[in-house]
């Protein structure tokens, strides 16, 4: 960090980017530059001469210098990241800087309003290993009076003319992480979220670049909010010329009142810059996640291979076949067995018994102790389903606490997979399901818990009639802090109907996602690449579906299917009785080339190619770069008659790498040789430099569609 007192100046630098904020104590604060990595010598005067803004006609006389918070108060007429007021007054803060704490990694700067009676307090913390900013923000009602906040990003970041695309990421259930790229337009590009999760619709991060940027090369400026709920993401265009970007929890009326002397914290916001691409703006995220969220017991853990029960059972728990698949999973080299929904209380179908945390006696007479006896045996680790924020109607719970749900007075719950939500932001609601859950890790040998979540907050009212969504958010992270500190050695799994529920400020405490529902291969490449865009492999849950997919109906081959679950971390989620031996030795070749390569696959350095739409590749170099797995899916038949060479990216040019084809073991076998055959790719290899290539590449052969073969590369 360098600081300038002249110019009362913070600058930060990490990675690919320098950031220079503008703290003069009484003037608002201000973001001066954010962009490629400026020389270290630079004065920022010449970087605050280079950016004089003159007046124009039909615009203020003078230049108003954009806050952090764009709050009303400065006056500038384009949109705002703040808005509070108390009845109708002191709406019209305006925020300036009264001290400035910095060390090297981080600064405070505390502003306020003395008109309002408002503290306005950011904190930046600049991570220079992984290249990131984090910024976070919060507010303080100094007067005697209640201060109502209506809306709160958590900082406002200018964005340069240049960088004129926005990629967002769309979706729903079962096809979560649709990328989107869109031009930038005048006016606002915003995306709002209201469903009380993270959502599958509205993934809280945002990429903005260049036109022409591509995987491998432009500008990109990453942003994501680190938030489990409601959440507001904007890029604004303003006329004149400015454009800022912003994110912030989405706040309903009166949601958030403080009291004299209160505060409010908003979510962090994590931004990257990257000059060489998306892919390597994506390395800068996986390696926050990596180093920074997850905990040193999971980061440095190799990733277990599951096996889930729910494709295969659904609510039908039998324990005898239950032990029947945990052996055979254990078979063909599973080293976590997780138990899906169905296995407490009344839960033999959806409309019963969530709530009700007790073992089910009805299906577990001799509780669950046998079962997971015969997993441990075995040699796995025992994993459990848990929905804490939810409840049936049809349960002792809400039988005995009707009052403890979200809802609206005077009007009806909106029907959601027949459950509604629990208002967890009550002391006594947290406290009685940190003790249920605390007495199932307590009484089992456990080291596993699905934490699940299935239904939006249609009507997130509480018992005042307040609203609850901040404080659903705030409370569930507080549950699970809570639950790990009791049981360090459990890892927990963020699961909301799939991937509703994947932000950081889940993986700051949890260890794995899961990513969708879908386990169809073919939409889970789409699925996977789009959450790589922030998730490392390493958290992504990924598992060999059934044949016949349950959700798509399309049926793919195991080898399809398992090349697709290893490039994430490896599950299975199929009745392995029902599976022909031929399927299961597959199955088992794909587990142990999984084991092989996942240290690599989850902590090297991933990239996604830049490719016709026909084929997904995308490929891990090891950060020594002496090993490379890429894989390469064939997702629908090429339309020229062969498809184009590939260019290996990633590589130490001057290294030689041997490159093998390691999957699908049996390869199919076109009418003239491939580049598999010349180069015995399936055998002993060949050698090239990494320059090679790269430069060149490799004329990829012919495949049918629905195929991933991978590709392995290690230097000599
Ligand atoms: C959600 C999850 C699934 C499964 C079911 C159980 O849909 O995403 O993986 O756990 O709930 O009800």
């Amino acid at each position: 960090m360098q600081i300038d007192n002249r110019m009362e100046t913070i600058r930060f630098d990490a990675g690919e980017m320098s950031f220079i904020l503008c703290c003069a104590n009484g003037e608002p604060p201000f973001i001066l530059y954010w962009g490629p990595r400026l020389a270290p010598d630079l004065s920022v005067e010449q970087v605050s001469l280079l950016s004089t803004r003159q007046s124009a006609h039909g615009i203020e006389d003078v230049n108003i210098q954009p806050s952090l918070a764009m709050e009303p108060g400065i006056g500038y007429t384009g949109p705002s990241g703040f808005s509070a007021h108390r009845e109708g007054q002191d709406w019209g803060s305006r925020f300036v800087v009264q001290n400035v704490k910095r060390d090297p990694q981080s600064c405070r700067i505390s502003c306020h309003d003395h008109r309002t009676g408002i503290a306005l307090d950011y904190d930046i913390v600049v991570d220079s290993d992984n290249g990131l900013l984090t910024f976070s923000s919060s507010i303080t009602n100094q007067q005697d009076r209640p201060l109502d906040l209506v809306d709160m990003a958590t900082i406002c970041l200018p964005i340069p003319a240049h960088i004129t695309d926005i990629i967002g990421f769309s979706g729903r259930w079962a096809r979560e992480f649709q990328m989107e790229r869109v031009s930038r337009f005048s006016g606002s590009y915003m995306r709002e979220n209201r469903r009380g999760r993270t959502s599958h619709d509205c993934f809280p991060g945002l990429i903005l670049c260049e036109e022409n940027s591509d995987e491998q090369s432009g500008e990109a400026y990453g942003l994501h909010l680190a938030w489990s709920g409601n959440s507001r993401l904007r890029v604004d265009s303003n006329g004149d010329g400015r454009v800022f970007a912003s994110m912030g929890a989405l706040l309903f009326p009166g949601e958030i009142r403080l009291a004299p002397g209160e505060s409010y914290h908003s979510p962090q916001l994590v931004g990257a810059y990257t000059c060489s691409g998306l892919s390597s703006l994506s390395q800068h995220y996986h390696d926050h996640v990596r180093n920074n969220l997850l905990r040193q017991s999971t980061r440095f853990r190799v990733r277990p291979v599951h096996y889930n029960s729910w494709e295969a059972v659904y609510f039908d728990h039998d324990q005898d076949r239950l032990k029947a698949l945990a052996s055979r999973a254990a078979d063909v080299g599973v080293e976590r067995f997780v138990l899906d929904d169905g296995w407490f209380g009344g839960r033999r179908n959806d409309a019963a018994g969530l709530g009700d945390w007790h073992v089910s006696d009805a299906v577990y007479p001799d509780g669950l102790k046998p079962l997971i006896d015969h997993v441990t045996g075995l040699g796995m680790e025992m994993g459990i389903w848990f929905e804490p924020e939810m409840i049936n109607a049809d349960s002792d719970l809400y039988r005995a606490h009707p009052d403890w749900i979200l809802g609206l007075d005077g009007v009806e719950q909106v029907p959601f997979r027949n459950q509604y939500a629990l208002d967890i932001s009550r002391p006594e609601v947290s406290d009685h399901l940190f003790g249920r859950i605390s007495a199932i890790l307590t009484d089992h040998d456990i080291g596993y818990v699905k934490w699940d979540m299935n239904r939006d907050l249609n009507h997130p009212g509480g018992q005042q009639g307040i609203a609850k969504a901040y404080a659903h958010v705030q409370a569930l992270w507080a549950l699970i802090d809570r639950l790990r500190s009791a049981h360090p050695d459990v890892e927990f799994e963020s699961c909301a109907s799939g991937g509703g529920r994947a932000d950081f400020g889940m993986l700051a405490r949890t260890d794995r996602v899961w990513t969708s529902d879908s386990n169809d291969a073919l939409d889970r490449q789409i699925i996977q690449r789009g959450a790589s865009h922030f998730l490392p492999l390493k958290v992504m849950g990924a598992h060999v579906g059934p044949r016949h997919c349950h959700i798509t109906g399309r049926t793919l081959s195991m080898a399809m299917r398992a090349g697709t679950a290893l490039m994430g971390h490896m599950g299975l989620e199929l009745n392995l009785l029902d599976e022909p031996p031929e399927e299961l030795e597959e199955l088992k070749a794909a587990i142990a080339l999984y084991k092989n390569h996942r240290n690599l696959l989850h902590d090297g350095d991933f990239g996604r190619m830049d490719s016709p739409d026909y084929l997904n590749i995308m490929g891990v170099v090891a950060k020594d770069k002496g090993e490379a797995l890429y894989s390469v899916a064939y997702l629908t038949g090429q339309v020229p008659a062969l498809p184009g060479r590939f260019r290996f990216s990633g590589l130490d040019p001057e290294a030689n790498y041997r490159i093998r084809q390691i999957w699908p073991e049996d390869w199919y076998s076109e009418k003239s040789p491939s580049v598999i055959d010349a180069l015995d790719l399936a055998g002993a290899g060949m050698s090239f430099s990494g320059a090679v290539l790269s430069q060149v590449g490799m004329q990829l052969p012919v495949a049918p569609p629905e195929t991933v073969l991978l590709f392995y590369l290690s230097a000599d």
